[in-house]
Formats: C-alpha cells, sequence, structure tokens
C-alpha cells in the first residue's frame, strides 16, 4: 500500500516499525509494538494500541525497557513469516535475561502458528487474532498468572467500529481508516481470506465521525481501508448484514460521497479496489468530488485470463481493459497502480508475455510486484501444483520490475513542467531545508520550505524530477492539477 516518506497500503513493506504513544503518569506498563505487511495492519496496531492504552500501557520504542513486546504479523507470503521468526527468537534470547517480559505475536500469523509458536518452539506467551484484540488486556493477566494464552477466534461482526485508534507514529497530517475487515474473495493464491476471516463492513456514521475527528485534530487526508473496498455494503437494520436487497443500504460510491462532505480541504484516498466489483458510480464520485484524490490501486495480478482464471479473480483480461478503459473516461488524468505476481501454478511463458504486454498498455505510475509463494490452505495449494520453478518465477519478476521501472520514470517525467496543488506532510527525509507531500497523483513533490506549514495546501510548480520523486518550488500560480 505506498514505498518512501509514507508507508505502504496492502502492499507489503516488510519493515518491522515500531510505534509510539506518548507516556501518561497513570500508564505503568510499556508496550513495544512491531507491525509488519500491509497497512491494514498498521491500522489494526492504532487499535490495539487503543486497547492497551485503556489498560495501563504506554508505548515505547526502546524494546529493551518494555514489559510486553508484540508483533503484528503478516502472512501473506513466507518470507514476511520467516522475518517474523527470525524476530522472536532474538526476543526469545532476551527473555532469558528479564523473566517479567512477555511476547506475543498479533496478526495473520496467529492463527496458523498457534501451536508451534507456543508449544513446539516456545517462543512465544501469547497469540492473538485480528479479531480477539478486545480481550488482549485479559490475555496479558492470564500471562502473569503463568498461563499461555491464546484468542484467535474470527468474528462476524467485529469491526472495533467504536474505538478511537491511537495514532502511531503520525505526521498530524495523513491517517488511515479502516472502513471493513475481512474478505470474501477466496482468490485461489491469498491467504488472506484464512487469517482475518469473512468480510464485514463498519457503521458509515462510525467511519464519518472518526474522519470529522480527524479533521477537527488537523489533518488533511485520510485513506479509507479494506480488502475490497468496492463491496463495501451496510445496512443500518442488520448492523451491515444485508438480509433484504430492499432495504436501505449504504455502498462504496455512497460511504466516499459522505467523508468527501466532511470538508473540502481534507483529501480523501481509498485502497484497495478490486477490479471485478469497481462499478462506475464510484468513479464517478470521485469525478464529482475534487477532493478524492485521483488515483486508483487496481490490482491486475495477471495479463492472461486462463492464470486469472486459476487465480480465481473473477474477470479476465478483457474485462479488466475494460474497467481501466472506465477509468480514463471518467476521470482522464487519474493515476492508477497495480498488484502482479509472476510465475503462478502453472504460469507459461506466453501467459507471462501477456502479462508484460498488458503492462505497456498500461503504463502504471506504480507496482507492488512479487513471486508467487504457496501459502498453507490456499486453494491454489489443494489445487494447483506449484510448477514454476524458483529460477523462473525470479527471472519473470525481474522482467516485470524492468518494464514498470521505465513507465514509473516515464510517468514522471511527464508530471514535469506543471503546477500541483501540494498537501504538505513534513520535512524531507533527505533536506532538512525542504518539505515534501503529494500531487493528488499520489506522486511524492519536495520543495523549499519557504514558510509553508505541513498540514497546509501549497502549489507548488514542478521543473524537474529523480525517477520517482518531483522536485519543484512553491508557486502563488494557480494549478493545473
Ligand atoms: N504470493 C505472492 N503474492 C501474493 N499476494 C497475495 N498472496 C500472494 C502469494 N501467495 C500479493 C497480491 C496481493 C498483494 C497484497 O500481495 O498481489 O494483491
Ligand atoms: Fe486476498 Fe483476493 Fe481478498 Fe485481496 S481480494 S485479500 S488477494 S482473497
Amino acid at each position: 500500500m505506498e514505498a518512501g516518506d509514507k508507508k505502504e497500503l496492502l502492499g507489503e513493506s516488510f519493515q518491522g516499525t515500531p510505534t509510539v504513544v506518548p507516556s501518561q503518569p497513570t500508564h505503568t506498563r510499556k508496550l513495544y509494538l512491531e507491525s509488519y505487511g500491509c497497512q491494514m495492519n498498521f491500522s489494526d496496531s492504532e487499535i490495539v494500541a487503543s486497547i492497551l492504552s485503556d489498560a495501563g500501557f504506554s508505548t515505547t520504542r526502546e524494546e529493551d525497557e518494555a514489559d510486553l513486546i508484540l508483533l503484528n504479523t503478516c502472512a501473506i507470503r513466507e518470507n514476511a513469516e520467516q522475518r517474523v521468526r527470525a524476530r522472536l527468537r532474538q526476543f526469545k534470547q532476551a527473555k532469558g535475561a528479564r523473566p517479567h517480559l512477555v511476547v506475543g505475536v498479533l496478526g495473520c500469523m496467529a492463527e496458523r502458528l498457534k501451536e508451534s509458536l507456543l508449544e513446539q518452539e516456545k517462543l512465544v506467551d501469547l497469540v492473538v487474532g485480528p479479531d480477539a484484540y478486545r480481550d488482549l488486556p485479559n490475555l496479558v493477566d492470564q500471562v502473569h498468572g503463568g498461563q499461555k494464552a491464546v484468542n484467535v477466534l474470527l468474528s462476524r461482526e467485529e469491526t472495533y467500529a467504536e474505538i478511537s485508534p491511537v495514532r502511531l507514529d503520525a505526521n498530524g497530517v495523513t491517517a488511515f481508516i479502516s472502513i471493513m475487515r475481512g474478505c470474501d474473495n477466496m482468490c485461489s493464491f491469498c491467504v488472506v481470506p484464512f487469517t482475518r476471516g469473512r468480510e464485514r463492513s463498519r457503521d458509515p456514521e462510525s467511519i464519518v465521525r472518526e474522519a470529522q475527528e480527524l479533521f477537527e485534530a488537523g489533518y488533511r487526508e485520510v485513506t479509507l481501508l479494506g480488502q475490497n473496498v468496492d463491496s463495501y455494503k451496510w445496512n443500518i437494520d442488520n448492523k451491515g448484514v444485508i438480509k433484504d436487497e430492499e432495504q436501505p443500504v449504504v455502498r462504496f460510491a455512497e460511504l466516499i460521497d459522505r467523508v468527501a462532505h466532511v470538508n473540502p480541504d481534507l483529501r480523501v484516498r481509498f485502497s484497495t479496489s478490486h477490479p471485478k466489483d469497481m462499478t462506475d458510480d464510484v468513479l464517478e464520485v470521485m469525478a464529482q468530488h475534487e477532493n478524492v484524490c485521483k488515483y486508483i490501486h487496481l490490482p491486475v495480478q495477471s495479463g492472461n485470463s486462463d492464470v486469472l482464471k486459476r487465480m480465481n479473480r473473477g474477470y479476465t483480461r478483457e474485462w479488466y481493459l475494460e474497467r481501466m478503459e472506465s477509468i480514463h473516461r471518467i476521470m482522464p488524468d487519474c493515476a492508477t497502480s497495480t498488484d502482479i505476481i509472476s510465475g503462478f501454478c502453472g504460469e507459461t511463458e506466453a501467459e507471462h508475455q501477456d502479462t508484460l504486454s498488458l503492462m505497456e498498455m498500461m503504463s502504471y505510475d506504480m507496482a507492488y510486484m512479487f513471486s508467487y509463494s504457496e501459502r498453507p490452505r490456499t486453494l491454489a495449494q489443494r489445487k494447483y501444483e506449484n510448477d514454476v520453478p524458483e529460477e523462473v518465477k525470479k527471472r519473470r519478476l525481474q522482467e516485470i520490475m524492468a518494464v514498470q521501472k521505465v513507465h514509473a520514470a516515464n510517468r514522471t517525467k511527464s508530471y514535469v513542467g506543471r503546477t500541483y496543488r501540494v498537501l504538505v506532510e513534513g520535512t524531507s527525509k533527505k533536506k532538512e531545508d525542504q518539505f515534501f507531500g503529494r500531487t493528488t497523483y499520489n506522486t511524492v513533490v519536495v520543495f523549499p520550505k519557504e514558510d509553508a506549514q505541513p498540514g497546509t495546501y501549497v502549489n507548488v510548480h514542478v521543473h524537474d524530477c529523480t525517477p520517482v520523486t518531483l522536485i519543484g518550488t512553491i508557486t502563488q500560480d494557480s494549478e493545473d492539477a
């Protein structure tokens, strides 16, 4: 889900990022929380920090002073799991010298690995799945009482709707709002439906309220998060469970509209869209609101219809092309990005070429690119042989990345020479006297600070670029985009 100055959205960052809540006098215990994987996990960590803050924990960046260490884990590819295991082994050593230290695993690895982490490898004291975070204070007490503690029950209702997330590592300008949980799609390569359970949408009132509160606190951009935001659906009478199609239902287009109305100065982004469910009414709402950013992340996964069928994605190459055409018809300037997997089961050289040719047609601004990693319990693992040799997967991935590198650089270059409305996010990592911010197209721009402030909008004339970053200066001229 985003690179560079911002964390990834639903793509992987593989960064174990420590997160911090300021200490308060009543908070006597210290929590060290590290998050892996997609932006949904980072967003969940903010819920976890909120629940544990109410139970008397403040967070720390120093693992050495923690009473409780939690890793919010990702299971989407095998290497994500390996990184977490290596980290847990380090913590196990630390426990030798600090017997009261409690170490726990949260998130997507919890369900699948509870036995092995707790009992066989004895790496952790606590295992908690993504729908059981409200139980964390009890479970921590249980560990203090001398027991191992586990809760990996998945729920059909939990959305943590009324829990006010503690904004971790906040820049005070951009924030994530989780609008739904779980996934019902069953893409054959994907472990998410098993680790995060059934899809459920969150009450729109609580989403709009959260956006309003963020705006009042000075935030100027929200990203609405879900595994498949286009299937967002809420029925007031049934707490999101749709029993009778006659009943009034809030769908994603209406939700964006409501959030966009919070304030014209609040930018709205979202992730992730699904090609089989993305409808024109969503695109039309985006076009109507200047503050809904003109950027869509639409994962294609493969450019070949047979591969897409084996992936159980629910669309063909032609359908995908038609959806992209709609995006460009309704919003001619809209930027796009995608996810691609190389070397899925049975992928032939010709099928791989179809992915490259689709990329040539789309010329994405950005892409998250992966080689296929077989995951336990998935449809693909049960039904297909993981038969593309690792070196072939890697070579195809290199080819995909090489094409994308050229396209990204061309896209960046094409933005030079115009003036953009930029939301100032903070000081550039490389140059103290420069700010960075983003255009509506999600491209990072750096420019001399002058007297701008983070959390405000400035017009920036872009006169140069690196392959991924625009370089400009603040101008009084009106923006082109
Ligand atoms: N192997 C490789 N990539 C995967 N993704 C999901 N599951 C797998 C897997 N088993 C990728 C998809 C998805 C993104 C979040 O991660 O491209 O869109
Ligand atoms: Fe996984 Fe597919 Fe759901 Fe995305 S839409 S989380 S890839 S099952």
